[in-house]
Parts: structure tokens; C-alpha cells; sequence
């Protein structure tokens, strides 16, 4: 039986389209904003090394569970302070005592994401927090719930969605050139070495493929055709607890439906295929980072656009951060937290169908 999708807001049909002829991500675009940076792990690294190209970024403090990686961190990537555990404090609640702090970026494993973005914006605050936002819709909606009383910026870090590639597909979408949009299938898996200590396997984590790469298909899903009806999910578990696979099947009121699919275990085509009355989009691998849209019509004929990348391609999304705080917005209008509240409840409905349950639950 499929799950039905509970109504909580109403969902913009397709992610609102960025200034397309604005995509240069480096220049500033008002007054420096100060990062502190919650993780030392590796996307903490990658996204700083993008963060560190913004002209009106400023690179102010990390933390880390120990004094040592959060040194090494700061005194690799340029930023001013450092804070490690110390005497019972997490390093992380000493960062967030920085008065010199303005925004926060949090790269922990999923299941630390709440208590760590909720201590944010207790401190007042602005929130990055990695995908996905929290282990549950009820985590989710807890943190939506503080922004909005604190009138702090609060956001997922869904970096795809800002992409150029991605952005033009949703405004090729849009512009109806494929039709009605019936069909997509979008799939992520890729085979991760089976380690029972490595977040991606641990239950207590959020393991599970599901939960670490699921919002990517789901985000073309959101893209390409809006909030699903239903879902129906299977999966299969680990003796862990965690899925090393996942399928997805969404089901629209207009008839169209999504086939999605994660993996830890299989190299798996890594695309996204927009298929509609007129015409098909497909775009390259990755499908969280593509640099290649070809569309076919109807009647065969192809057309290839290609897309350079600014560093790695979170520059885009850091961009968009730092404009909202630059004009005092709460919410980035291209990742509403309407999104991210369907995403959880499409998370928490296919969890509850395929029998993956965390400690958080
Ligand atoms: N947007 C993307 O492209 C992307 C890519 C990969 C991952 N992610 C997301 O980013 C998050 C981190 O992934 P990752 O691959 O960077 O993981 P990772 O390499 O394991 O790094 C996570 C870091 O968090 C800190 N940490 C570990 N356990 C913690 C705990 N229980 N409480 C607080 N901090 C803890 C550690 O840093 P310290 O030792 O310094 O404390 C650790 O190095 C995940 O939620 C994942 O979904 C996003």
C-alpha cells in the first residue's frame, strides 16, 4: 500500500529560478559575513575550500571534537579561531559563544544535526546545516519551528539545486519545451566499503543509503514535478538495521510517476530523466553535480548544454547564503523549508514502509 504524503504547507511546484544571467558566484554581493564552521570531516573540507574563493566570506572560526583537528583545520584553511572539546564543553557550544560568529555551518553525521542546529539558533545563530536537515520530519519541523520564533535564517544544504546545469533544467522544465512532464527516474548508489564504524553503515549515525543520498532524486523529483501524492518504498536492510538499498516509486495526482533508487552497494548510472509529452532532459553524471543537460525531442532531434563549475560547486549555494543574511532573508527562496519538510516526510514515509528505524524515531 502506498503512503500518503500528510499536507503540512503548500509546496512550490518547481524550485524558484535564480537570475540566470547572475552566475558568477565569487564577487561579493554586499557587507563580509563570518562563518564558523561545526566538523572537521571531509565535506567540512571540500565546501570550505569553496567558501574560502567568496570575496565576502570571511573564514572565522571551526570546531571539532578535539583542540588539535580543530587547529589543524583553522590553520589550514586560514580561519581566525579554533575551539575543541574543553572541561565538559563540546568544542562546538564554544564556537557558538563566538560573538564574532554570524553564520554556522554544520557537517556532523545526520544524527548529531539536530541538537547541534537547535544549540545554533538557541545562540542566536544563522544555520547551514548538511542534508539531510535531521533524522525526522518531527526533528525538522522542531527546527523550522525555533528559526521562525528567533527570526533566523535556517537552511539545508541541498547545493544541487543551486547548480547552473540544474537550474536550467528546471527552467527548461518550466518553460513546457518537454511537454507535460509524465516519467522521471533518478538514481544515486555507488559501492561503499562495508564498515561497521563508518557513519554510512551505523545505525545510530542515520546510516543507510536512504537517508545519505536519497535527497538527491527526491530533489529531482521536487524539481521536475513538484510534491508526490503518495511513495511506496522497499528496501533492503543490513544485518545493522541500516538499507543498503532503496526503490522508490512516487505517485503524482496528474498521473505521473518517479522511480527512484539509492545504493551503498552498486555502481549505479548516477542520472536524472525528465520525460514528458515533447520530449525528454537527461542529464550527466553525477546527478548531484552535473555539468551536461542533453534534451531530446519528440521526434529524435538533440541538443547538448554544457556548464563549467566554480570551484566545486558549492559556491553556488554558499552565494545564495550569504545574499539572504546580506538582505536580512530567513529562508533561501530557491531551498524553502517547505521543501525540506516534504523531503522529511518523504524520508520518514518510505523509512516507516521499509522498516528502517533509528534510535531518534
Ligand atoms: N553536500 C554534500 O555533497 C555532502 C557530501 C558528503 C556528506 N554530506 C553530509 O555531511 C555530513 C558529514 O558527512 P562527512 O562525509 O563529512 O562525514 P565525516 O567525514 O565522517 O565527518 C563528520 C565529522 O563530524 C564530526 N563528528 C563525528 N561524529 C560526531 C558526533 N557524534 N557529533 C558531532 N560531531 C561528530 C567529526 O569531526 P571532528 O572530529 O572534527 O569533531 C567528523 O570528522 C553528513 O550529514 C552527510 O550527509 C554532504
Amino acid at each position: 500500500m502506498p503512503a500518503l504524503i500528510p499536507a503540512t504547507e503548500p509546496l512550490l511546484a518547481r524550485t524558484p529560478l535564480l537570475d540566470s544571467k547572475n552566475q558568477d558566484p565569487v564577487p561579493a554581493s554586499g557587507s563580509p559575513v563570518r562563518w564558523g564552521v561545526i566538523s572537521t570531516g571531509r565535506i567540512a573540507s571540500t565546501v570550505v575550500s569553496d567558501l574560502a574563493l567568496l570575496h565576502d566570506a570571511v573564514l572565522q572560526s571551526v570546531s571539532s571534537r578535539t583542540q588539535e583537528n580543530a587547529e589543524a583545520f583553522a590553520s589550514e584553511h586560514g580561519f581566525q579561531s579554533a575551539y575543541g572539546d574543553d572541561g565538559g564543553l563540546p568544542g562546538y557550544q564554544r564556537l557558538l559563544q563566538d560573538p564574532a560568529v554570524d553564520v554556522v555551518y554544520v557537517a556532523t553525521p545526520h544524527a548529531s544535526h539536530y541538537a547541534v542546529a537547535k544549540a545554533a539558533l538557541e545562540a542566536g545563530k544563522h544555520v547551514l546545516c548538511e542534508k539531510p536537515l535531521t533524522i525526522n520530519a518531527r526533528e525538522a519541523e522542531d527546527l523550522v519551528r525555533l528559526a521562525k520564533d528567533k527570526s533566523l535564517f535556517l537552511m539545508e544544504a541541498v547545493w544541487t539545486r543551486f547548480l547552473p546545469s540544474v537550474q536550467r533544467a528546471a527552467e527548461i522544465i518550466a518553460s513546457g519545451e518537454l511537454g507535460e512532464v509524465r516519467w522521471l527516474q533518478a538514481d544515486l548508489g555507488f559501492p561503499a566499503p562495508h564498515n561497521p564504524e563508518s557513519r554510512l553503515w551505523r545505525r545510530e549515525d542515520g546510516g543507510g543509503a536512504l537517508m545519505d543520498v536519497g535527497v538527491y532524486p527526491l530533489t529531482w523529483a521536487l524539481i521536475s514535478l513538484g510534491r508526490p501524492q503518495s511513495i511506496m518504498a522497499t528496501a533492503h536492510l543490513t544485518d545493522g538495521g541500516v538499507d543498503s538499498e532503496t526503490a522508490l516509486t512516487l505517485s503524482y495526482s496528474s498521473g505521473a510517476q518517479v522511480q527512484a533508487m539509492t545504493s551503498l552497494t552498486a555502481s549505479t548510472p548516477q542520472t536524472a530523466t525528465v520525460c514528458g509529452t515533447k520530449g525528454m532532459l537527461r542529464c550527466n553524471a553525477p546527478l548531484f553535480n552535473p555539468t551536461e543537460l542533453t534534451i531530446t525531442s519528440g521526434s529524435g532531434e538533440q541538443r547538448v548544454e554544457k556548464f563549467t563549475l566554480a570551484g566545486h560547486g558549492y559556491t553556488y549555494q554558499l552565494r545564495e547564503v550569504i545574499r539572504c543574511l546580506q538582505q536580512g532573508l530567513h529562508e533561501c527562496p530557491t531551498m524553502p523549508l517547505a521543501d525540506t519538510l516534504a523531503t522529511m516526510a518523504l524520508l520518514d514515509a518510505a523509512r516507516a514502509q521499509a522498516g528502517i528505524k533509528y534510535p531518534a524515531d
